[in-house]
């Protein structure tokens, strides 16, 4: 099932807040594809809109760990990976996969 969850694009290199059944996420538009995660950094609980992108990676403003945007994948081995969730654009509504 698809849930809408933003009524705009994001701009290139731009993280939008926004939620998904009350779990804070965000989206943003990188490079012409569209991801998206939860707005949670897994070290320690801070929003990941609050820092920035970096390449393929959104880094963390508190500690500066970084987090793949397709894979979720974490810089550092001791810290969780970030959840990722499929995303797609129609017309210019933004939706999230969901199980
Ligand atoms: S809280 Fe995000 S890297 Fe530490």
């Amino acid at each position: 099932m698809w849930i809408k969850v933003l009524d705009i694009s994001p701009k290139e290199g731009t993280m939008v807040a926004t939620t998904l059944d009350g779990i804070k996420v965000f989206v943003t538009m990188n490079n012409g594809f569209l991801y998206a995660a939860e707005n949670r950094c897994p070290h320690e609980d801070i929003e990941l809109t609050l820092g920035c992108i970096k390449g393929n990676r959104v880094k963390c403003s508190l500690h500066g760990y970084s987090f793949d945007l397709a894979t979720g994948d974490s810089s550092e081995e001791y810290v969780d990976n970030m959840k990722t969730y499929i995303v797609k654009q129609k017309n210019n509504e933004i939706y999230i996969k969901v199980p």
